[in-house]
C-alpha cells in the first residue's frame, strides 16, 4: 500500500491531498534555504522551521480523533499515521539541522543536551517520537499486538507535552505561541476526558464542547498570567487586563477559544446537515 492509496489499492483523494499538504512545509523550508534572504546561520533557520512544523503536526495528529467524531467522518483515521510519520520526519530534520549547526561535533551536541534542560526535554521527546515512528507500520502493529501497540502509542500525549515544554523553555521573550499550543493541548486532552467518561454522545454534544472550549481558554489565560507573575513579577491582574485588549492582536486564550468554538461550530453544522439531508433525500424519493 502506497501513502496515496487505500487498502483496496485504489487512489484515495483524501490521502493524496493530505500527502501533498504534508510535503509543502518541506518545499517551503527548501525554498527559503535556497532562494530566501541570506541568514547568518541557515541550519538554525531550518532547525526552527522544522521544529515548529513537527509540533504543529503532533497537534494535528492529536486533533484527528475529536474531528472524526465531531464531523462523523471515520475515514479521517486513514491519514493519522501519515501525519504522525511526517511529524517524525520534520523532527528528524530539526535534530539534523542542529547537528549541522554544531559542525557535526557530536561531543558538543551531547554536552549541550546534558547541560540544558530544554534540550534534555527535547531529547526525551525525540526518543518517544522515534519509538512511535518505528512501530507505526502494519507489521509492527501485528508483532506487538493491538493492545500493546495502543498502550505504547498513548505516549503521544506525553510527547505533545514535552514538545510544548521544550518550545516554551527555549523562547527567551515571547511565549505567546507555545502558550497557544499548551491551551490547544488542554482542549484536546479535555476532549479525551469527556469522551472517556461519557462516550461519543457526550463528546460531540454542543454544551460539553462549549464548556470545554471556555475552560481551556480560561485556563490558558490564567496560566499565562501566572507564568508572567512567577517569572517576571508582573501582577496577574495586569496580564488578565491585557487579555481584554486586542491592540497587539488576540492573546493566547482568545486563540484557544477561537479553535474551540470552531470545533463546536463544526458539531452544530454536522447536526444541521444530519437534520436537513434525510429530509432532502426523502423529498427526492417522492414521485412527482
Ligand atoms: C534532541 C532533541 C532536540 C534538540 C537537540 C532540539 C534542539 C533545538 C534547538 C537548538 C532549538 C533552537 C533554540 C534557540 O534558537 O535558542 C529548538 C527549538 C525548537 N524545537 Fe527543538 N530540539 C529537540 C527536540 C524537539 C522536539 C521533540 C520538538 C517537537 C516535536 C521540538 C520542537 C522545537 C520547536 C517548536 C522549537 C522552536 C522553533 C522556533 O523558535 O520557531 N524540538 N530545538
Amino acid at each position: 500500500m502506497t501513502p496515496w492509496t487505500d487498502r483496496t489499492g485504489k487512489v484515495s483523494l483524501l490521502k493524496s491531498a493530505v500527502l501533498l499538504a504534508l510535503c509543502l512545509p518541506a518545499l517551503m523550508i527548501l525554498y527559503n534555504l535556497v532562494a530566501g534572504p541570506p541568514v547568518a546561520r541557515p541550519a538554525i533557520e531550518v532547525n526552527h522551521q522544522a521544529g515548529l512544523w513537527s509540533v504543529r503536526l503532533v497537534m494535528v495528529a492529536l486533533a484527528i480523533t475529536p474531528l472524526r467524531h465531531i464531523v462523523k467522518w471515520p475515514r479521517l483515521i486513514t491519514v493519522r499515521r501519515m501525519i504522525g510519520v511526517a511529524a517524525a520526519l520534520y523532527l528528524a530534520l530539526h535534530f539534523l539541522a542542529y547537528v549541522v549547526d554544531k559542525g557535526f561535533d557530536l561531543a558538543t551536541v551531547l554536552t549541550e543536551i546534558v547541560q540544558r534542560i530544554y534540550l534534555m526535554i527535547g531529547f526525551a521527546g525525540l526518543m518517544i517520537m522515534t519509538a512511535l515512528a518505528v512501530t507505526s507500520s502494519d507489521g509492527m502493529i501485528r508483532r506487538l499486538g493491538a493492545k500493546r501497540w495502543q498502550r505504547l502509542h498513548k505516549l503521544i500525549y506525553l510527547l505533545g507535552l514535552l514538545a510544548i515544554l521544550h518550545y516554551f523553555l527555549q523562547m527567551k521573550l515571547n511565549v505567546a505561541q507555545p502558550t497557544v499550543f499548551f491551551g490547544l493541548l488542554l482542549w484536546l486532552m479535555g476532549y479525551r476526558l469527556i469522551f472517556w467518561r461519557g462516550g461519543v454522545t457526550w463528546a460531540t454534544a454542543i454544551i460539553p464542547l462549549l464548556l470545554l472550549s471556555l475552560a481551556a481558554a480560561l485556563l490558558t489565560g490564567f496560566g499565562e498570567a501566572l507564568y508572567f507573575n512567577l517569572h517576571r513579577g508582573i501582577p496577574v491582574a495586569r496580564i488578565l487586563n491585557a487579555n481584554l485588549s486586542f491592540v497587539r492582536g488576540p492573546r493566547p486564550g482568545w486563540i484557544v477559544l477561537f479553535f474551540g468554538l470552531g470545533a463546536t461550530g463544526l458539531a452544530i453544522g454536522r447536526r444541521i446537515w444530519d437534520a436537513v439531508v434525510p429530509v432532502r433525500a426523502a423529498a427526492a424519493r417522492v414521485p412527482r
